[in-house]
């Protein structure tokens, strides 16, 4: 039987000052003054074309993601915010998360944001160092990061993410844990650690930068810089997540559980139960902003929809939750996927088998050599 898990609404807020050359996000240079207030409008008509597939439900977290959300000013997030609360019930204390690049923190405008409701701020640092910063295309050095961090939490926001990323051009072991050693200094709830990646349609795909580590140095980085945020009391929960205890995201938690999600703006993906139907579908929106303008909240403004089949779930399933350090409860993945443990049953059974995995009191967790092999033990799940 299937039941409808949390619900999430993720907002995407699809401009930025500069495309970085590492990046594929659905993120888009802003030319000229930005048409911020008919986006909120776009996204409130999207919102209310896609409130039937929620109805009754309360959204547990917000995530504005981006693209460079902080270019949005205030006003612009508070309209948005009230126009979903109206709309939708939003559960007492909910994670309200916005992306900010240090390069756009202006004095004043983390407290408007807090008086919006914001009460979680995800920072896009990638490095504290001026030369990585530079080869890497960003619009802040490292000093202008750790100062907006600082008006954040002179704002009285505490909650706060720092992304980092490593394995970056020109960079070693050492300047890699520096890069940690300021994180640490500025004493942040969480900590997102990226090894950089060479995605296919950026300029850093078409001409690889020089002084990349190879995977062997990248391997040390990671394996010494694991080690340096235990100790500083930050726990993995995710491949990449690292929280201070309690601190975890609750947004991304639920994208890990298959839990559900709006999805608002160009180019979001949402996914979500239909208790009724005993159904799962995800849908998309249109991806450029300008179309996505002029189509929102109309049948032109999907991008497209599909229905995840049953016999599809539990690869989707395991695609995020074996990601997690805690793996999933079973009960969890019954409700969530509508499917029992025995649909699974040979899959797990090999897994375990295999010192992948480990099942005891009704929960299943990747091993340490289980997330090693992470793809290949989600490949076990795969339809056939
Ligand atoms: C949408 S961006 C976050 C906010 C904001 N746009 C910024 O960059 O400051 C999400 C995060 O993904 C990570 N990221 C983006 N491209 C990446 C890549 N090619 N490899 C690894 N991590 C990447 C970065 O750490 C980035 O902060
Ligand atoms: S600022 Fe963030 S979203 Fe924008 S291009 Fe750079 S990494 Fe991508």
């Amino acid at each position: 039987m299937l039941t409808p898990p949390p619900l999430s609404l993720y907002v995407h807020l699809p401009w930025c000052v500069r495309k970085c050359p590492y990046c594929d996000f659905n993120s888009h240079e802003g030319k000229g003054a930005l048409p911020f207030a008919d986006y909120v409008d776009a996204l409130v008509r999207d919102l209310d074309q896609d409130l039937p597939l929620a109805w009754g439900r309360s959204v547990h977290s917000v995530f504005f993601g981006g693209g460079t959300p902080s270019l949005f000013p205030a006003d612009q997030v508070d309209r948005f915010l009230q126009a979903a609360s109206s709309r939708l019930r939003f559960s007492p204390g909910a994670e309200i998360t916005l992306e900010t690049n240090p390069g756009t923190a202006e004095h004043g405008r983390f407290e408007d944001y807090r008086r919006a409701g914001v009460n979680r701020i995800s920072f896009g640092i990638q490095s504290f160092d001026d030369g990585c910063l530079q080869r890497l295309g960003r619009i802040h050095d490292g000093a202008q990061a750790e100062r907006a961090v600082k008006l954040a939490q002179d704002a009285g926001l505490d909650n706060l993410n720092l992304d980092l990323m490593y394995a970056l051009p020109g960079q070693d072991l050492v300047m890699a844990e520096h890069d940690l050693d300021r994180a640490f200094a500025l004493q942040p709830a969480h900590l997102s650690h990226y090894q950089l990646t060479l995605e296919p349609n950026t300029v850093f795909f078409a001409r690889p930068p020089a002084g990349l580590p190879d995977q062997d140095g990248a391997w040390d980085i990671q394996e010494r810089c694991q080690l340096r945020l235990a100790q500083a009391g930050f726990e993995q929960y995710e491949v990449s997540a690292y929280a201070r205890p309690g601190r975890q995201c609750r947004h991304n938690l639920n994208y890990w559980r298959f839990g559900d999600y709006l999805g608002i703006g160009a180019g979001a993906h949402g996914k979500l139960t239909l208790g009724a139907g005993q159904q799962i579908v995800r849908r998309w929106k249109v991806r450029h902003p300008t179309a996505y303008l002029a189509s929102a909240g109309t049948a032109q403004g999907i991008g497209g929809h599909e229905t995840i089949e049953p016999a599809r779930r539990p690869f989707e399933f395991m695609l995020n939750a074996l990601r997690l350090n805690q793996g999933f409860a079973l009960a969890d993945f019954e409700a969530w996927t509508g499917l029992v443990r025995a649909d699974i049953g040979a899959a797990l059974d090999a897994a375990v088998a295999r010192g992948w995995l480990h099942e005891a009191g009704g929960r299943v967790v990747p091993t340490e050599l289980g997330r090693r092999f992470t793809n290949d033990v989600v490949a076990l799940f795969m339809e056939r």
